[in-house]
């Protein structure tokens, strides 16, 4: 049996509970688009990003703050919220040196969520950071969990094909024995080559092609253009020198 230390993904937030994820790093993982907009932010030199659950939280946390305060239900910008989730809107000379609050559908939530089930360690993960993302899992030599947030529980594809664009690059540093991760690394080296095509064949493309964020998406699947770590501590995203 191989010392090397498990990875998993979990496909979906409803399926949290089956796994032993306590002593773990988690990376979590909204593709579309809360992950790529923090390491956008973080990258362009926000000071820290606060995510809440909820947008009264977001509003009251805005407020002692001074915060910028951001997000969405569904893809749209919530009344009483001045931003949306667009990576496009957090460039160096607007988010330098800001707070960012923000609340989304799902990514946000399970933020939370790996919080309240006492993960040991959480990342944010995205292809704008996958080498990050990488470099410090293997670093850190501890079981990994690939966490997708998905879509309100249900599973979808493009966090899992970032899930299998990590497998692709940590396989050998680790034990992998996990059905989800072996299907994520399939179906990403399945598409590399071709993911904007892929991708917008998505349930996420269909739904933010509604409101003209096609653009958003593909920043959202363009590799290391934002290349730091969000690591979650205190409540904060920070970006992690290591
Ligand atoms: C989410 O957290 O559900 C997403 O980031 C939704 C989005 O803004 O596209």
């Amino acid at each position: 049996m191989s010392n090397k230390p498990f990875l998993n993904t979990i496909i979906s937030p409803s399926l949290l509970d089956l796994y032993e994820i306590k002593e773990s790093l988690f990376v979590v993982i909204d593709v579309f688009r809360a992950t790529s907009t923090f390491a956008v932010a973080l990258y362009n030199g926000a000071k820290s990003i606060i995510p809440t659950d909820s947008v009264e939280e977001c509003i009251r946390i805005g407020q002692l703050t001074d915060g910028i305060t951001a997000g969405e239900r569904d893809g749209v910008i919530i009344e009483g919220l001045n931003h949306g989730n667009s990576p496009s809107e957090y460039p160096r000379d607007f988010i330098e040196n800001k707070t960012l609050v923000i609340t989304t559908t799902n990514g946000t939530k399970l933020l939370h969520q790996s919080l309240e089930k006492g993960v040991h360690q959480i990342i944010t993960g995205s292809f704008p950071n996958l080498n990050s993302v990488v470099r410090y899992i293997i670093q850190q030599n501890r079981n990994v969990y690939l966490a997708c947030a998905g879509w309100k529980n249900r599973f979808n594809i493009e966090d899992t094909l970032f899930a299998g664009a990590v497998i692709e690059q940590v396989r050998d540093h680790f034990t992998i024995q996990c059905d989800s991760s072996l299907m994520a690394e399939n179906l990403y080296l399945r598409h590399k080559n071709n993911l904007a095509n892929f991708i917008q064949k998505t349930t996420h493309w269909h739904r933010l092609s509604r409101y003209g964020l096609e653009n958003d998406m593909l920043t959202c699947i363009s590799l290391n253009i934002a290349d730091c770590l969000p690591f979650f501590q205190n409540d904060k995203l920070i970006k992690q020198n290591f």
